[in-house]
């Protein structure tokens, strides 16, 4: 399977896997035309759509590619199912499509049935776990999002990161005005910055190098609680809360 990103909107990515008999899955997508257009252009067949959690930046191009591609199958959670889903999904599903694996996780704290998608090397994140960040925590939910990201950051080291927004250059500005002297966020910064400026994308990112770069997977670091102004004896949970305040804040 291959991997392809389509921008779209402000800064969201629709991600499409395809094979090379020309089978494809695309996931969350929030607009139908350019997507819809790539399709037509690689002769694509789109299989299955995979959608991540109920916010129309992920869902808005359902409706389209389904009335142009009717034999595709729509897998969403439950709180997707206004969308024309056909086959609702929740944690442990396993689903198979074009000769692979997909094993649903149940990621919520952004929404409160957000799942991501694991197919290794990829991890479909949605707007869970970010490259240097996390998603926004609706309704209070941190401790569902503090677990949702921990439980992707457990996945292998070379796991591809394709989560929905590119917000990397925003969060690693975030990070480095708390830890200033990091060497690796600096170097990685300068590296994403680059990549932006040639017009590329900062993703897939991998998670080896969020453990470094992402301050949310590195609340149990005694820098990161000093830099908050908290004591070493506070919970990796209690610098999380704190952490995502501070960044609710920032942007
Ligand atoms: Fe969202
Ligand atoms: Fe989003």
């Amino acid at each position: 399977m291959f991997l392809k990103k389509i921008p779209i909107l402000s800064d969201n990515y629709v991600w499409i896997l395809y094979n090379i008999q020309s089978f494809c899955i695309i996931i969350d997508p929030g607009v139908s035309e350019p997507i819809i257009k790539e399709l037509e252009k690689k002769k694509w067949e789109p299989i299955a759509i995979l959608l991540t959690h109920d916010h129309i930046d992920h869902t808005g191009g359902v409706k389209k590619i389904v009335e142009n591609f009717p034999k595709i199958t729509v897998f969403g959670p439950n709180e997707t199912k206004r969308h024309g889903v056909n086959k609702i999904i929740s944690e442990g599903d396993k689903i198979f499509i074009l000769n692979k694996i997909f094993y649903v996780f149940f990621t919520p704290g952004h929404t409160p049935g957000h799942v991501s998608y694991y197919s290794h090397p990829y991890i479909f994140s949605g707007d869970s776990l970010f490259s240097g960040g996390c998603g926004r925590v609706f309704k209070n939910k941190h401790l569902e999002m503090y677990n949702s990201i921990k439980m992707i950051a457990s996945l292998p080291n070379n796991t591809m990161l394709c989560c929905s927004h590119e917000y990397t250059l925003s969060n690693l500005k975030f990070s480095m005005f708390f830890l200033p002297d990091d060497k690796f966020i600096k170097v990685y910064f300068k590296k994403i910055k680059e990549r932006l400026n040639l017009g590329k994308s900062s993703l897939p990112s991998f998670i080896i190098f969020e453990k470094k770069i992402n301050l949310f997977l590195r609340t149990d670091e005694r820098c990161v609680k000093r830099s908050l102004g908290l004591k070493n004896n506070s919970t990796s949970f209690e610098v999380f809360v704190k952490l995502r305040l501070k960044k609710d804040f920032w942007s």
